[in-house]
């Protein structure tokens, strides 16, 4: 009635905003991320017929209200499906270089989907957890595999799920992550979609702009062209963060220190070396790049940000079960 796992964070380099539906976390469109190395979470799951509810520690500390209805609510669902009726006692930690920031839903999700699973003796493949962990967070449905991902929307929980195109991604991709402002987020991805998806007009032309972005991303991918994948990927973000800006009422993920490295992205384009950003629900910046043009890149950013606010990462593996 015990099993540990450890999941890593995923970027979307095609992102996912909008649900159509809320419940099971049906997305509107399909999207296509990069699994990463440096961040992960690693959650033990253990079924106690003692216990009077679920028990959640995260990083040393007991959860609040809102993610204890969150996560027993996602337990619920894995006794459902097992058949194991006890109480669990979840413990959690967080992998990151700075104290808070990239611990992400989608690395927690994907590791409580796998622990809870093999804990309770269900013995499932890696397609199978993506749908259960997506239940917990839609980008947690992609952190299952390694490498880069492709999240098919799907129009039911069982068509919706997560598959790798590459899973061990070898020809220089690579990211960092500028750590800009690593407090909670005001406006979550989950709140912040469902207001676009409500009020943005653009929220049609969004969808068709992922279809075609999905084929152009996959086409790069294919050629291993990272200076496309980066090119199709920053466009892809801008547009995102365009629906929340024409949303009502309108809101932003970007603060002032977003805006100085989007800046300092573009003069390095400008002076002849590739690099590209990416942004999800927060003011940190990821920059996407083939590893050649690392030293290049990193004494421009070591200029303006701390040496501390960067954090270089590779792409990384899918779940893995521990102890
Ligand atoms: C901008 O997966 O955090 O990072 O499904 O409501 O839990 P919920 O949202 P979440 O949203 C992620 C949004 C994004 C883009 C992406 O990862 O594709």
């Amino acid at each position: 009635m015990y099993a540990k796992a450890k999941a890593h964070t995923n970027i979307a380099l095609v992102k996912y905003w909008g649900k159509k539906d809320a419940e099971l976390i049906i997305p509107y469109t399909d999207s296509l991320s990069l699994t990463l190395d440096e961040f992960y979470t690693t959650t033990a799951v253990q079924y106690d017929s003692q216990l009077q509810h679920d028990e959640f520690v995260i990083d040393g500390q007991p959860v609040n209200e809102k993610n204890f209805i969150k996560l027993t609510k996602f337990m619920q669902y894995i006794r459902e499906i097992s058949g194991v009726t006890a109480f669990a006692k979840v413990t959690s930690t967080n992998h990151v270089p700075i104290s808070a920031g990239l611990a992400s839903s989608a690395s927690a999700f994907a590791a409580l989907a796998a622990a809870a699973t093999k804990a309770a003796g269900m013995n499932l493949n890696r397609t199978e957890l993506s749908r259960i962990a997506r239940r917990g967070s839609g980008s947690a449905t992609r952190s299952l595999f390694g490498g880069l991902v492709e999240w098919h929307h799907g129009t039911d929980d069982a068509t919706s799920f997560a598959e790798p195109i590459q899973e061990r991604v070898d020809f220089g991709l690579e990211m960092t992550a500028i750590m800009l402002d690593t407090n909670i987020k005001k406006i979550s991805s989950r709140s912040g979609m469902q207001n676009v998806v409500k009020t943005s007009p653009y929220y049609p032309a969004w969808i068709d702009v992922v279809q075609h972005d999905m084929v152009a991303m996959k086409q790069a991918i294919r050629a291993q062209d990272v200076t496309r994948i980066g090119q199709i990927a920053e466009l892809n973000a801008m547009r995102m963060h365009a629906l929340n800006l024409a949303a009502d009422p309108s809101f932003t993920y970007f603060n002032a220190d977003t805006l100085r490295a989007m800046a300092l992205i573009h003069d390095l384009r400008n002076q002849g070396i590739n690099c590209y950003y990416t942004l999800d629900a927060g003011p940190n910046v990821k920059v996407i790049y083939h590893k050649n043009d690392r030293p290049k890149i990193l004494k421009a950013l070591q200029i303006e940000f701390r040496e501390d606010q960067l954090v270089v990462a590779k792409p990384g593996p899918g779940i893995q079960y521990l102890d």
